[in-house]
């Protein structure tokens, strides 16, 4: 049985990633307004993603007889300057989504919940990707510029992106 300690820390994990999920969805929209569709997508799919990440830990709160209790989502931006800003802005929110997922992996070590451990393993997985695919679109646009022909070739490789449904089982 899950303690309730820990069934409140994932109710507030679940809340991060729905408010990851509305982040992204902002950046999206801001995007389209920008005229960038690619940059559009990538957002979209992210936004999905996110969605998954808080059904994958409520799924898990279900089967473990515990309550999922949804908060209230705190708004988020809605104007980037520009995609360098945008995707900073990104790599620096997945760093703190790292870092409340530590810490809420160390609290299941605390109270010895293994099979907790064993579900937040994904994510701490999923974690190392989200950073790396920021890190990697920063890396770009300082090769290419947020501007002009390059900007465009940026934005046309990330309309390739598309979404897959996560599954923490597989
Ligand atoms: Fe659910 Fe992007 O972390």
């Amino acid at each position: 049985m899950i303690t309730k300690k820990l069934q409140d820390a994932i109710n507030e994990q679940i809340n991060a990633e729905l408010w990851s999920a509305y982040l992204y969805l902002s950046m999206s929209m801001d995007a389209e307004a920008k005229g960038l569709k690619g940059v559009a997508n990538w957002m979209y799919v992210q936004w999905l993603e996110e969605q998954d990440h808080a059904r994958i830990l409520s799924e898990y709160l279900n089967s473990q007889n515990a309550h999922v209790q949804l908060k209230p989502i705190a708004k988020v931006q809605t104007m980037w300057k520009d995609i360098d800003e945008m995707f900073r802005d990104t790599l620096r929110h997945e760093q703190e989504v790292t870092k409340s997922i530590h810490e809420l992996t160390i609290l299941a070590w605390h109270e010895k919940d293994l099979p907790t451990i064993s579900r937040l393993q994904w994510f701490i997985d999923e974690q190392v990707e989200e950073e790396n695919s920021a890190q990697d679109i920063i890396d770009d646009i300082e090769q290419v510029g947020s501007d002009g022909i390059g900007l465009y070739l940026l934005d046309t490789q990330l309309a390739e992106r598309s979404y897959h449904k996560a599954d923490a089982l597989q």
